[in-house]
């Protein structure tokens, strides 16, 4: 079975943000990828509830909603009524990990967590059969366009391991310099979701890079 792509629109033009919704909506993209920082949890601010209500009501796919903030619990519901289909909350970020994974689902979205790359994917062994979906970063979540970390492969290795005898149906997705250099080596190693933004946007044709990235040909 092919990938999940989920193009984040960290990368997109925000003056032409209907265009650039418009154009995953005919792509081949599977997701939208939506990057939510809150200038605590990482030294970044972008953007918030209202826009990502704006997407959802042009948007024709699911939306991926990455939450890079502290006490993500006081979002959920309103992040679900924005109209996220996937909540991804950092592991980092969350006292009672447990709790907020059951409130992202009793709310009715399929819930993700999130490592940063200095954490080890063991840390989740006690939650996996209740997610849907790890977010492994492949950079320090804050920016778009930083360089891959290598060590990721190994932590995918580990976690489809894990995954397959805990929860074989878990999405892997990694998020963070995701290019035609890795893709095709982060499948390999266990991975099946994709995150790109700046390979993506910032290349001459983003719903050409969106389908390489679907078929692995570059
Ligand atoms: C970074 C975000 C990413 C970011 C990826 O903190 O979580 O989703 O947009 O951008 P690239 O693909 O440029 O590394
Ligand atoms: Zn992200």
């Amino acid at each position: 079975m092919k990938s999940i792509v989920s193009p984040s629109l960290l990368s997109a033009n925000f003056l032409e943000l209907g265009q650039d919704v418009k154009m995953i909506n005919q792509s081949e993209a599977d997701w939208f990828h939506l990057d939510i920082m809150d200038g605590v949890f990482v030294p970044n601010l972008s953007f918030g509830l209202p826009v990502v209500k704006q997407i959802s009501d042009l948007a024709e796919k699911p939306l991926d909603v990455h939450l890079m903030i502290v006490e993500p619990d006081r979002y959920i519901s309103h992040f679900k009524k924005a109209g996220a289909d996937y909540l991804t909350v950092h592991y980092e970020a969350c006292t009672h990990l447990h709790r907020t994974i059951q409130s992202i689902k009793a709310e009715g979205m399929k819930a993700g967590v999130s490592l940063n790359p200095h954490n080890t994917v063991d840390l989740l062994e006690p939650v996996l059969a209740d997610l849907d979906l790890v977010l492994l970063m492949s950079v320090n979540p804050g920016f778009g366009g930083q360089k891959f970390i290598p060590y990721t492969y190994e932590k995918i290795k580990r976690l489809r391991e894990m995954a397959n005898c805990l929860n074989p149906d878990l999405i892997i997705q990694v998020d963070g310099g995701v290019d035609n250099s890795n893709a095709e080596k982060l499948i390999e190693a266990g991975a099946n979701a994709l995150v790109a933004g700046s390979f993506v946007f910032n290349s001459e044709n983003p719903s050409k890079t969106i389908s390489a990235l679907k078929h692995l040909q570059f």
